[in-house]
C-alpha cells in the first residue's frame, strides 16, 4: 500500500466550506455526540411547510422489536419545492441542468425557471392520468432532460417514482413494475448510443404485456420522442409526451409531504433472491443528499458540477438531480458514453463547460487510461478543482493516473463509499480538510458512525480488518424494502444485532482511514453495476439446456470484476460454441447486457458438499488461478471433480 498522502493546495482551501482537519473533527464529534442538534442545524437550511416534532426516532435492534428509522417526524415539506420553487426568486435565470447530448454539439441549458415550468406541466399530465399521492410511476428512459423532469414531477405531487435503468431487459422491467404495481410508465421511443438509435419502446411494450399476463394493467404509458423512430402506440394506453404537455398549465400546486412519506423506490441486487425495492423517504433523503453534496464536492455558487453516472442508478438520483438541485447548483447531465465519438469525450466536455467538480467511476477511469494520455492532454482542464470516484474500490494505479493526468496533481480526489441503501455518501474525504491516500475512502461523513466487526459481531478497535457496519441511523438511510419490511430487517439487521450490515469488508489503518476491500456476500460489482450472483444463476438455469449454474466474480482489468459462470448441462445437451452464444443471449434477455457472462465454463459437474451445497470457495479459487490454495476438499462428495474443472479452466483462459 502506498504511503503517499495528498494535501490539497492552500489556494483552494481559502474558500472551502471545511478548511482543516480540526474543523472536520470538531463538526464530526458534534454530529456523533449531539446528532439531534447537528441535524437540526442542517435541516434548518431547507424549506419546511411545517417544522418537525422530533429529529430522530429509531430502533436498530431486532431483539428489541421491529426495526424502525424515522427522521424529522411530524415535519412537512416537498423535495421538488426545495429543488426548484425556493430558488426561483434568486436564481430563476441560473442554469439548473446542462444537458450534453450524445452527439457533439447537441446540448441544452435549462434554467431553474424553465425546469420549474417543465416539471409543473408534466406533473399536471400525471394528474390528468389519474396519478395521485402514493401511486407508483415506473420510469424507463435514457439520459434526457425529461427523465429528471419526470422524477421531480412525481415528487411534486407525491407519487413514488421507480426508475429502471434503460439497459435492463423487458423481463427485468416487468418484474420491477409488478413488484410495486406501477400505474403509469414513462419511457421514450429509443436511445442514442454512439452513432446509432437503439429502440426502447419495444421493450416497454413487452414488459407491459408480461405484466398484463400476470394480471396487472399499466394504465398509461407516456412516450418521449427522442430518436424519431417508428413505434407502436397502443390506443387508450400510450400517449406522446409532447402532445400531452401542450394542454397543461405551467403551475401545479405542491403536495406537502410528511417527512416519512416515501419518495422513491430503486431496485438493487442482494446476495439472494430477486432485486429488492429500496425505499427512500422524503425528509431525511432530502437533507442528507443536499448536505453531503455541498460539503463533499465543496460546491459554491457559479460552479459547474458534473457527475457522469446514469440516473438509473442511485448515484444519478442523489448526485445529478436531488442533491445538486436542492443546493441551487448547475448540474450536467450527459447522455453519451465516454468513448464516443472518441475517448476524449469526457475531457472535451470538461473543457467545453469549464467543469469545476468532476465525479465518475473507476471503471471509466481504467477504460480511458487504457487509451493513453494523449486524449486528456488535448484539452484544457484548468477549470477542474476537484475529482470524485464512486462505485467500487479505486485501485491505486487508476487513482494515480486520474490524479496526475486529469487533476494535474492539483485536484483532490474524493473517493466516496456508499450504497443504494445509504441514500448518500458515507465514507469520503472532505476535499480540502482530509488528506487523501490512493485507494482509501478515508473518513466518515458527519453523522456516520462506522464500526468494523469480526465474524462473531464483536467490534474491533484500532487498526484492523473486519466487516463494515454502521451503528445508529443517518437521515439518508433507506427505510424499508418496498412492501417487505421483514426482508429489510433480515438482510440488514439480522446478521449483527444493533448494527446496519453493509455487506462490505473493510480495513482501518493507523490513521483511522477506511479501506473498502469489497463485498463479503455474493454480490459482484461489474463496471460499477451491482449484481447478485444468484440472479445471473437463475437466468442461466431458466434456459432449457442448463441443469445447474454457479456464478462468481473474477478480477477484470477494466470492469473491476467480470462474470464467470460454471454451467452444467442437461444430459441431452452437448457443449458447443453455439450453445455458449445462446446462453449469453439468454442472460441478456432475462436481465440485460450488463449481466452477460464473460466466461462460460461448461462443467461436467460442480464441487458439492455431501449435503449438496455448491462449494463456491473452490470455484472462486479456480476462476482466479489459485489452484494451490483450494483448501480442504476432502469434504466434497466427489473430490475428483476439482481436477477436471482446473483442466477445463486452463483451456478456457
Ligand atoms: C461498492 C453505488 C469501494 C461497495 C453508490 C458497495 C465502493 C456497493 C465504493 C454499492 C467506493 C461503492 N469504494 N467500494 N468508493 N462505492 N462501492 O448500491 O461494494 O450500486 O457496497 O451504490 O458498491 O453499490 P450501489
Amino acid at each position: 500500500m502506498s504511503e503517499f498522502k495528498f494535501h490539497a493546495p492552500d489556494e483552494y482551501r481559502k474558500n472551502a466550506w471545511i478548511k482543516t482537519m480540526d474543523e472536520y473533527k470538531q463538526m464530526y464529534d458534534q454530529s456523533i455526540e449531539k446528532p439531534e442538534e447537528f441535524w437540526t442545524q442542517m435541516a434548518d437550511q431547507f424549506y419546511w411547510e411545517k417544522r418537525w416534532d422530533s429529529v430522530r426516532d429509531y430502533n436498530y435492534s431486532i431483539s428489541k422489536g421491529p426495526i424502525n428509522i424515522e427522521w424529522f417526524k411530524g415535519g412537512k415539506t416537498n423535495i421538488t419545492y426545495n429543488c426548484l420553487d425556493r430558488h426561483l426568486k434568486d436564481r430563476g435565470d441560473q442554469t439548473a441542468l446542462i444537458w450534453e447530448g450524445n452527439s457533439i454539439g447537441e446540448d441544452r441549458e435549462i434554467s431553474y425557471k424553465e425546469l420549474y415550468e417543465m416539471v409543473c406541466q408534466f406533473a399536471n399530465v400525471l394528474k390528468s392520468k389519474g396519478v395521485q399521492k402514493g401511486d407508483r410511476v415506473a420510469i424507463y428512459m435514457p439520459m434526457i432532460p425529461e427523465l429528471a423532469v419526470t422524477m421531480l414531477a412525481c415528487a411534486r405531487i407525491g407519487a413514488i417514482h421507480s426508475i429502471v435503468f434503460g439497459g435492463f431487459s423487458a423481463d427485468a422491467l416487468s418484474n420491477r413494475i409488478l413488484d410495486s404495481l406501477c400505474k403509469v410508465l414513462v419511457t421514450s421511443d429509443g436511445v442514442m448510443r454512439g452513432a446509432k438509435a437503439v429502440p426502447l419502446k419495444g421493450n416497454a411494450d413487452t414488459a407491459m404485456d408480461l405484466c398484463e399476463k400476470q394480471g396487472h394493467l399499466v394504465e398509461c404509458c407516456v412516450v418521449v420522442n427522442r430518436t424519431g423512430s417508428e413505434v407502436e402506440m397502443k390506443q387508450g394506453r400510450d400517449v406522446w409526451w409532447h402532445e400531452q404537455i401542450q394542454a397543461q398549465s405551467m403551475d401545479c400546486p405542491v403536495e406537502w409531504m410528511d417527512a416519512e412519506d416515501p419518495l422513491f423506490i430503486l431496485y438493487t441486487s442482494g446476495s439472494t433472491g430477486t432485486p429488492k425495492g429500496v425505499q427512500h423517504n422524503v425528509g431525511g433523503y432530502m437533507v442528507y443528499t443536499g448536505i453531503t453534496f455541498r460539503y463533499i464536492f465543496d460546491y459554491h455558487d457559479n460552479d459547474i458540477y458534473w457527475c457522469t453516472a446514469d440516473i438509473g442508478w442511485v448515484t444519478g438520483h442523489s448526485y445529478i438531480v436531488y442533491g445538486p438541485l436542492s443546493q441551487g447548483a448547475t448540474s450536467i447531465m450527459f447522455e453519451g458514453v465516454p468513448n464516443y465519438p472518441d475517448p476524449g469525450r469526457f475531457w472535451a466536455t470538461v473543457d467545453k463547460w469549464k467543469v469545476n467538480q468532476f465525479y465518475t467511476a473507476p471503471t471509466a477511469i481504467r477504460a480511458l487510461m487504457a487509451q493513453g494520455e494523449q486524449w486528456v492532454e488535448k484539452y484544457d482542464l484548468s477549470s477542474l478543482r476537484l475529482l470524485g470516484s464512486v462505485g467500487e474500490p479505486i485501485n491505486p494505479e487508476a487513482w494515480k493516473w486520474y490524479f496526475k493526468h486529469v487533476g494535474k496533481e492539483r485536484c483532490p480526489i474524493v473517493d466516496t463509499w456508499w450504497q443504494t441503501e445509504t441514500g448518500g455518501i458515507m465514507i469520503t474525504a472532505l476535499p480540502y480538510a482530509i488528506d487523501q491516500k490512493p485507494g482509501s475512502a478515508t473518513l466518515p461523513f458527519f453523522g456516520v458512525n462506522p464500526v468494523l466487526l469480526n465474524e462473531e459481531g464483536k467490534p474491533l478497535e484500532g487498526a484492523c480488518d473486519g466487516i463494515l457496519a454502521i451503528q445508529e441511523p443517518w437521515p439518508g438511510q433507506m427505510r424499508t424494502v418496498y412492501n417487505n419490511h421483514e426482508r429489510f430487517e433480515k438482510v440488514y439487521f439480522q446478521m449483527f444485532d444493533g448494527y446496519y450490515f453493509a455487506g462490505d469488508g473493510c480495513r482501518r489503518d493507523e490513521d483511522g482511514y477506511y479501506w473498502i476491500t469489497g463485498r463479503v456476500d455474493d454480490v459482484i460489482n461489474v463496471s460499477g453495476h451491482r449484481m447478485g450472483t444468484a440472479e445471473v444463476e437463475s437466468a442461466l438455469v431458466s434456459h432449457k439446456e442448463v441443469a445447474e449454474a454457479a456464478v462468481i466474480g473474477f478480477p477484470h482489468d477494466i470492469k473491476g470484476q467480470g462474470i464467470y459462470a460454471f454451467v452444467t448441462l442437461n444430459v441431452s445437451a452437448t457443449p458447443s460454441d453455439e450453445l455458449l452464444s445462446q446462453l449469453k443471449l439468454h442472460v441478456r434477455k432475462e436481465i440485460g447486457p450488463i449481466a452477460t457472462p464473460d466466461i462460460i465454463h461448461f462443467a461436467p459437474a460442480l464441487p458439492k458438499t455431501r449435503s449438496g451445497k455448491i462449494m463456491r470457495r473452490i470455484l472462486r479459487k479456480i476462476a482466479t488461478d489459485e489452484f494451490d490454495s483450494l483448501g480442504d476438499i476432502s469434504t466434497l462428495a466427489d473430490p475428483e471433480v476439482v481436477g477436471s474443472l482446473i483442466e477445463n479452466h486452463k483451456e478456457l483462459t
